[in-house]
């Protein structure tokens, strides 16, 4: 097998925000590289943001700033969002990057070499927000096939890339690799498509400039698609040192919507041919997230933002309900009604009672440490068989992208391990002294199935697996576990466990539907803070002030230990607006460091949102969340007041990073 394994996303637009259907395919590219990584693989794992283009141009203006300073706001929410989901990437490339100007002119120089580029003029329908051409064929009522956008006649000078050359070549390649393309019925469309016959294809446009020049004829820039899937190579160094790229090409998997295949199918293939590179070894497509039957976008009007399902039922839910709710390749509704339906049945109910009766009777039954299993008690057998099945089961389901299935194979075992409990009836047996083996024996197996269940559910849910090792008492890194500990028996007895609240609390329905201010606390560790207003909190200084100098009314002496528990931290604003329907609320996104988090405070008295954003202030990142005109706030930040309750709020002096510890 081969122990390396490089993984792609697409490079997402920075015209707009990412919403749900972005979020899905980072996550599904995260869960495989932490699948292939927990399998031993040395995994390199890119995702980034495509930045040029005519669509990136227009939006830019339309909000009256440069394309490039338009692309850096959108790059840091992209950004954020990838570290409040926890993605693993190891590298994030951007088009406007130098690394990346370097390659695309390389990639472009041995296309030229081979003699498959020439000039000439294009006439025909481009559209935009594709960054497509469209043969006249195929529009319809001025609309493109692919997602019913407006397309404009386009007439300008042009080079051209020599597909038609590589018509045969492809489908000889299709034909070679049936694994190439995946499913079989997308793949059976690229064929078709490529069978039909392929035209050249413009590959510079020079009615517009935000793009990057070409070599030889800058009052053109590349077309943004030869652009940006160039980046799959120049993030690995194509157009420097390539010693990664040497380690890494060819990827082993671009993961795409099926949107975007035919570019990933047949234009990024041939461009490699012609320049004599390896082609990559898979492309896989997945379907749409679809609400009223309509794709999930900003151009269709719906779009479904992932940061208010993360901050009502946390990071670990959203990934969840992604992952099992899709069958991978079709496409699936979403709905808050499917979701909570979903985190409700399968994380509040199966697992996470499983979790909590397991550890509350390790608490009562055997005085909070692992109990030992007796070698006496049979009935755990069928357990340590299921176990392994659950494992190889997944494993395969994992390998072949069935990750809905695969998921169903931990919940049977899952759904197996409430059945072994309510069967042995532990509280019956410890009212019975002579039975306390059988206790033990019992409770040992439900906490080793829950550890080994833990293993299973750490590509998905990295955060609450590592949370259910800790609570188990069990040392080491969950998301670094692998094969080996897949063996039963390896939970240690003795390890004091720790019981927690519930893991996956349970949604009120009805509540969360209507809009209810406490529909539910948020889930899964860690936990955040909420804000208040610009209260001011501890003081700042390194010790606590001295009893005798401290004013009438001021709040009791605290030990510097006291003041530890706090946890502040520099963050950066990177957006802020008003709360509506209350005067005094900003509702601002903050980058902590290692996430993002919603802070709401009442400084808009003193401040405007707009004056807010790239500072840098101090924020309590451990304060219990609360919700403020409904809106979740995850921390407090820092401010003084005057006499009259008026805000000054705490800023660097210097320009520090977010994330550093204040005290
Ligand atoms: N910039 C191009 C890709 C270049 S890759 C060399 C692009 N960007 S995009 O911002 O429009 O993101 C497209 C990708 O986002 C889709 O291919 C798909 O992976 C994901 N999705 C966007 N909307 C989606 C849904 N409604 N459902 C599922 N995934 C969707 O195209």
């Amino acid at each position: 097998m081969n122990r390396r394994f490089y993984i792609t996303t697409p490079i997402y637009y920075v015209n707009d925000v990412p919403h749900i259907g972005h979020t899905y395919t980072t996550v599904v590219a995260d869960v495989i590289a932490r699948f292939h990584r927990m399998g031993g693989r040395e995994v390199f794992f890119l995702t980034g943001t495509d930045e040029h283009g005519q669509h990136v141009e227009r939006a830019a203006q339309a909000k009256g700033l440069k394309p490039i300073e338009l692309a850096d706001r959108m790059v840091e929410r992209f950004r954020g969002l990838w570290r409040t989901f926890g993605i693993s990437n190891n590298d994030f490339i951007r088009t406007t990057e130098e690394r990346h100007r370097r390659g695309v002119e390389k990639l472009y120089q041995k296309i030229v070499a081979k003699g498959d580029i020439y000039k000439d003029a294009y006439k025909g329908w481009y559209c935009t927000s594709c960054e497509s051409f469209f043969p006249e064929k195929q529009i319809v009522d001025g609309r493109c096939p692919d997602q019913g956008h407006k397309v404009e006649w386009t007439e300008e000078e042009s080079y051209f890339f020599r597909l038609s050359r590589y018509q045969e070549p492809l489908l000889k390649h299709y034909a070679e690799h049936p694994d190439f393309v995946f499913p079989e019925s997308r793949r059976n469309e690229v064929v078709s498509f490529v069978e039909s016959g392929l035209r050249d294809l413009s590959i510079s446009r020079s009615s517009f400039s935000w793009g990057i020049p070409l070599p030889g004829d800058p009052r053109h820039v590349f077309y943004v698609w030869f652009d940006a899937l160039s980046n799959y190579i120049t993030a690995l160094g194509s157009g420097s040192d390539r010693k990664l790229y040497a380690r890494f090409w060819p990827a082993d998997m671009h993961l795409v919507g099926k949107d975007i295949l035919r570019f990933h199918a047949v234009y990024w293939p041939a461009f490699l041919m012609s320049a004599g590179e390896p082609l990559p070894r898979r492309v896989v497509a997945h379907g749409w997230w679809l609400r009223d039957a309509l794709k999930i976008s900003k151009s269709r009007g719906g779009t479904v933002d992932p940061i208010p399902l993360v901050e009502a039922f946390g990071v670990d839910a959203v990934r969840y309900f992604l992952m099992r709710d899709m069958v991978f390749g079709l496409d699936s509704s979403y709905s808050d009604e499917a979701f909570i339906d979903r985190v409700n049945s399968d994380l509040a109910n199966d697992l996470g009672n499983l979790i909590s009766r397991t550890l509350k009777m390790i608490e009562d039954y055997c005085g909070g440490k692992i109990p030992k299993a007796d070698p006496r008690f049979r009935e755990d057998e069928p357990l340590k068989g299921a176990a392994r099945d659950a494992w190889s089961a997944f494993g395969t389901d994992f390998e072949n992208l069935d990750f809905s299935g695969g998921i169903g194979r931990v919940w049977d075992f899952v759904g197996m391990l409430n059945r072994f409990i309510v069967q042995n009836e532990p509280w019956k047996l410890a009212q019975d002294p002579g039975r306390r083996w059988a206790v033990e024996s019992v409770l040992y197996a439900a906490a080793e199935g829950l550890r080994i269940v833990g293993i299973l559910i750490a590509p998905v849910m990295p955060r609450a697996a590592a949370e259910l090792w800790r609570r188990l008492g069990v040392h080491g890194d969950v998301s670094a576990a692998s094969l080996e500990h897949f063996s039963w028996g390896e939970l240690k007895p003795g390890r004091t466990i720790e019981r927690g609240d519930a893991l996956f609390p349970r949604i009120d329905k009805a509540a969360y539907l209507k809009g209810a201010e406490s529909a539910k606390p948020p889930a899964g560790p860690p936990p955040s803070a909420p804000a208040t207003a610009g209260a001011p909190a501890a003081p700042a200084g390194a010790a606590p002030p001295q009893a005798a100098a401290r004013e009438a009314g001021a709040p009791p002496e605290i030990a510097i230990d006291e003041f530890a528990r706090i946890d502040l931290r520099t963050a950066r604003i990177i957006s802020a607006e008003r709360v509506q329907g209350a005067d005094k609320l900003i509702r601002m996104t903050v980058d902590i460091g290692a996430e993002t988090r919603t802070i709401v405070a009442g400084i808009a008295t003193r401040y405007t949102p707009e004056s807010l954003v790239g500072k840098t202030i101090v924020v309590v990142a451990n304060l219990k969340p609360a919700k403020l005109r409904g809106v979740l706030s995850q921390g407090m930040l820092l401010a003084a007041s005057d006499a009259s309750g008026q805000p000054y709020i705490l800023t660097t002096e210097e320009a520090v990073p977010p994330g550093w510890k204040v005290k």
